[in-house]
């Protein structure tokens, strides 16, 4: 006779994966599934996940990779491929004018995500602690939770182009992330800026992470830079490249690492014992994506869409203006940072309970960003239009204390496409994505 079985085992999280807030975008995600109504679905702004289809080199390359390379079925190397290792190399060097040995200067990755978050398991231990930009992108705060590392705060000044200010941190910090152009805020740093990191980063003895995941992405005549440029950099300094962003390829999982040796050494180690390199096919196509880059200037591929997100970025930030409310100018990325000095949480639950429309709140970036909210253009210009519309009766205080009608005078609104950006969207070339797919921003 076998014994009884005993009850199911209860399994709870660990204490260090409960210390890490909920991703944003999940709640976020939830929260706006339940407001969806047949005929009004919910504007959403949350989330940095790029619309644009990818240039078709490179859709054409991986189908034809997986047609014709029986090689390509194999595992990579924790490294990563060697002809995309020199296609990055190449890219560094046209674009930002920067030389690098693909053999020991660059690491292929899952996402930069991937790289980003293995960075500070790969260096500290206990005891020492990561300095995270405050506002900043949720997953370096979640990298060092998920370590066991203490978070310092690195506080981005509001009145200085939103640049850090780098007093005040202890001597535990190993590893300090940084991010230009910058999630949420949209503004770009210069290479004086990038200098003031990487001395910081030798006087304190500590590495840097710096994140280039919007470096194509800029709404001025300037590109960004490669901290990489700075003298000394590559002694103290890991950057961190997307091409998820540049090339509308998000879910692929595709980035890289470039600098440090030692840091990358490491880094790549990590990797050996835990994802075994991104998917081959997948990096030996990205080979045709950076090699459209023929000198700084963006090629024509990445620059349609660099102008879409910008004509967005302005329609957006102007009707904003044109409704009174305070936006912060972008200068790059994907988003619109507007100021809400009653608190961007609030704002962003009435502008779903009453709108129907999803925008993160910047709390959800640091305490930083307790006044603000972050709109993503990663949304035709027909749909920005129509939360334009949208808003005004969310924002207006509600006729006796709440009628209980779905957002309150909210004008028909027009068909899909019908809206200017509806042409655009809709033409064969940069045609709009579905809605459907879930992915961190
Ligand atoms: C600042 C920043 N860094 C990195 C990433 C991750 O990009 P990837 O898709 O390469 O993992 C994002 C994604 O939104 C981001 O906003």
């Amino acid at each position: 006779m076998t014994a009884p079985r005993r009850s199911p085992p209860a399994f709870r999280e660990a204490i260090r994966l409960a210390r890490v807030p909920l991703y944003p975008f999940a709640e976020l995600e939830r929260r706006a599934a339940e407001q969806e109504r047949p005929g009004r679905p919910v504007l959403k702004f949350a989330i940095g996940d790029p619309d644009l289809p990818p240039p078709e080199a490179l859709t054409r390359a991986l189908a034809e990779i997986l047609r014709s390379d029986p090689t390509s079925h194999g595992y990579s190397t924790s490294r990563g491929e060697p002809t995309l290792r020199e296609a990055v190399a190449r890219f560094l060097r046209v674009r930002f004018g920067v030389p690098i040995d693909p053999e020991r200067e660059v690491a292929i990755l899952v996402g930069s995500k991937e790289g980003l978050s293995g960075l500070p398991r790969a260096l500290l231990g206990p005891g020492e602690a990561v300095a995270v930009p405050d506002p900043g992108y949720p997953a370096y705060v979640a990298a060092a939770l998920l370590n066991d590392l203490a978070v310092e705060r690195l506080p981005l000044r509001p009145g200085g182009g939103w640049l850090p200010d780098w007093e005040g941190l202890s001597a535990r910090v190993g590893l300090a992330y940084l991010n230009y152009p910058n999630n949420p805020t949209g503004q770009v740093a210069r290479l004086p800026d990038l200098k003031e990191a990487v001395d910081w980063a030798h006087d304190h003895g500590s590495a840097l992470a710096f994140d280039n995941a919007y470096s194509e992405i800029t709404y001025g005549s300037e590109p960004a830079p490669s901290i990489l440029e700075v003298p000394g950099a590559r002694e103290v300094a890991v950057e961190f490249h997307s091409l998820s962003k540049t090339f509308g390829i998000p879910g692929w999982r595709v980035g890289f690492a470039v600098g440090n040796p030692d840091l990358l050494r490491l880094l790549v180690r990590l990797k050996s014992q835990s994802d075994s390199g991104a998917a081959t096919p997948l990096q030996r196509a990205a080979v045709a994506a950076l090699g459209l880059y023929r000198g700084r200037e963006r090629p024509p591929e990445v620059a349609r869409a660099v102008a879409t997100y910008g004509e967005r970025i302005r329609a957006l930030a102007a009707g904003l203006e044109a409704l009174g409310l305070e936006v912060v100018p972008p200068q790059g990325a994907l988003y619109v940072w507007q100021r809400v000095r009653s608190g961007g949480a609030a704002l962003a639950e009435r502008l779903l309970d009453r709108a129907g429309i999803l925008v993160t709140p910047g709390s959800a970036f640091g305490r930083g960003g307790e006044e603000y909210v972050r709109w993503s253009v990663t949304r035709p210009l027909s749909e920005i239009e129509t939360a334009l519309r949208r808003l005004p009766a969310a924002l207006s205080p509600r006729r006796g204390g709440g009628d209980g009608a779905p957002a309150v005078g909210t004008p028909p609104e027009p068909p899909p496409g019908t809206g200017s950006g509806g042409s655009r969207s809709s033409s064969p070339r940069r045609r709009a994505r579905p809605a459907t797919r879930r992915s961190p921003g």
